[in-house]
Formats: structure tokens, C-alpha cells, sequence
């Protein structure tokens, strides 16, 4: 299929005073083109900084990424806009969408920064519109719609540009579980129909939806593979008996004794998030 997305030992670290957060910590994969990858992880693991990375809006502090073979690292402002507008479509948590604008011209949006005339721009934000079930309310205002509808708006400006990659973050958050399911379900129609797409979420029975997932934890990569390997299930934080908060008379003893616990721990598995 070709590799269409590249890290290769990729860092983003933010100096905050004395300390260091290491939010992207020496990440390195591949994602191949026509792939439906879910990157997950838990809050702070740094999931946001691989998709701002990803999504050519942030550049990495150390490291390389290849777009489509492309050193994203060397490019300047307008060449990673361009490039965003070519090759990414973008679906966040909140729709983004633009109130006064009906269906048809917020899904235009794209086209007009791509310098798309306007009777092509129209016809193609219907027709992904259409297949997208919407096509009975493309002179309707974002407002007008349910929440699961908004998103299949926002799904249909990601894709109107005819995208390589789709990249989702927490597409579904805002959603109730049966309105996430039809999320989930046109993009894995999406997928099926040869787009590459990239999904971001905290929520492990989200990312079992997709072929294989990519677990962060820490700005580090500790899980690359199928999503229904026993691997891709997370481990369980067992709290490993810390030294007890007591008084301090009895503190060098207790921070002595931490072996057991943690070894019982490691074979602790368990099935992520319990379905959908
Ligand atoms: N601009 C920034 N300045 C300083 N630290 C940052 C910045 N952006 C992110 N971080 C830190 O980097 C780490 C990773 O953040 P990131 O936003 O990638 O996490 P996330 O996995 O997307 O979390 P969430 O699920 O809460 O969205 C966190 O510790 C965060 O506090
Ligand atoms: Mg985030």
C-alpha cells in the first residue's frame, strides 16, 4: 500500500520553568496508506500532540516526520498550510461549524481555500453531503441539526477535499453512545472505501473499532498492533501498596519493601472499556 505517514523518532518537549514535559517522547511508527489506525491513550499521554503533528499544525522539537515522504519538519508556514489543505480533513470533538452558514456552504469552506470554483464547490459539498445522509438538509443552518448530525457535517467538510488522511479527535465525546456508534460506523464505511483514517481517544471500546491502535502513555509508544490482540488491551493499574502516608517515624521501612505487588501486577490484563 505505500507508507503514508512517518515518525521517526519524533519528540515535542515544552520547557515549562525548570522542568521538561516530554509530550511526544521519541514516538516512532508508520501508517500505511488506506490504514484505520486509532491512536490512544489516557489524558496527558500526548495524543493531541501527535495529531497536531500529524496534521501538519504543530512541528516536532526533535526527530523526523514524513507526509507522503515529505520532511513536514522543513517546511515553512505556508508550505504546512498548504499541505494541511491538500492532504489532511480534519473531525474534532466540537463540530466547528460555522453558524451562519447553511450545510451546503460550510461544507464549501475547504473548496474555497483550495481555489475550487464555485459550481464544482457545490456540487461536491452536496454529493458528500448525500453520502453522508444528509442530503435533505443542505439549506438547513448547524443549528437546525441533532449533535450526531452536526458531526456527519464536520465528517463531510473533512472530506469534501478528497483528503489521504482523515484524522479524528475524540469524534465522538460529544456524543450519546447510540449517535457514537453511527459516527464510528461512517468511518469505518470511510475506511472500507479506501481512506486512510486516523482516530484519536481516550476511550479503549472507540479505538477497538479500528484495525489496529497505536497506546501512548507518557509521549511514549507502548502498544503497536492489532486491536484485537491481547496486547491492545490495557493494563490494569493495579495500585501497587505504596508506602504508607503515615507519620514519618516509620517511612525508611515502608519505601524498602516494594517488590511483590508490582510483579503480581504485571499479568494483569483486561478487556478494554467493555464494548461499545
Ligand atoms: N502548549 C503546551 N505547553 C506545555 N505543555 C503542554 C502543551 N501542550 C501539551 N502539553 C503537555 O503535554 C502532555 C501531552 O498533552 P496532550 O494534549 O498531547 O495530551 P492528550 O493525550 O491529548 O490528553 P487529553 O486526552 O486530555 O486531550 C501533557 O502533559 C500536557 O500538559
Ligand atoms: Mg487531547
Amino acid at each position: 500500500m505505500g507508507t503514508l505517514i512517518e515518525f521517526k523518532e519524533v519528540c515535542k518537549y515544552y520547557v515549562m520553568g525548570d522542568t521538561t514535559v516530554k509530550a511526544a517522547d521519541h514516538i516512532s511508527m508508520k501508517i500505511d496508506r488506506g490504514e484505520f489506525v486509532a491512536i490512544v491513550g489516557q489524558s496527558g499521554s500526548g495524543k493531541s500532540t501527535c495529531m497536531n503533528i500529524i496534521g501538519c499544525l504543530d512541528v516536532p522539537t526533535s526527530g523526523t516526520y514524513l507526509l507522503d515522504g515529505r520532511d513536514v519538519g522543513k517546511l515553512n508556514k505556508n508550505e504546512l498550510a498548504e499541505i494541511r489543505n491538500r492532504m489532511l480533513g480534519f473531525i474534532f470533538q466540537q463540530y466547528n461549524l460555522l453558524p451562519k452558514l447553511d450545510l451546503i456552504e460550510n461544507v464549501e469552506v475547504p473548496l474555497m481555500y483550495a481555489g475550487v470554483g464555485r459550481a464544482e464547490r457545490r456540487q461536491r459539498a452536496q454529493e458528500v453531503l448525500e453520502s453522508v445522509g444528509l442530503g435533505d438538509k443542505l439549506g438547513n443552518k448547524p443549528n437546525e441539526l441533532s449533535g450526531g448530525q452536526q458531526q456527519r457535517v464536520s465528517i463531510a467538510r473533512a472530506l469534501v477535499g478528497r483528503p489521504a488522511v482523515i484524522l479524528a479527535d475524540e469524534p465522538t465525546g460529544a456524543l450519546d453512545s447510540h449517535t457514537s456508534r453511527e459516527v464510528l460506523g461512517l468511518l469505518k464505511e470511510l475506511h472500507s472505501q479506501g481512506n486512510t483514517v486516523v482516530l484519536i481517544t481516550h476511550d479503549n471500546s472507540i479505538a477497538m473499532q479500528a484495525d489496529r491502535i497505536i497506546r501512548l502513555e507518557d509521549g511514549r509508544v507502548v502498544y503497536d498492533g492489532d486491536s484485537r490482540a491481547p496486547g491492545a488491551v490495557v493494563q490494569v493499574q493495579i495500585p501497587v501498596a505504596e508506602p504508607q502516608s503515615k507519620p514519618a517515624e516509620d517511612g525508611p521501612q515502608a519505601a524498602a519493601e516494594d517488590d511483590g505487588p508490582q510483579a503480581a501486577a504485571e499479568d494483569e490484563t483486561q478487556i478494554a472499556g467493555g464494548g461499545a
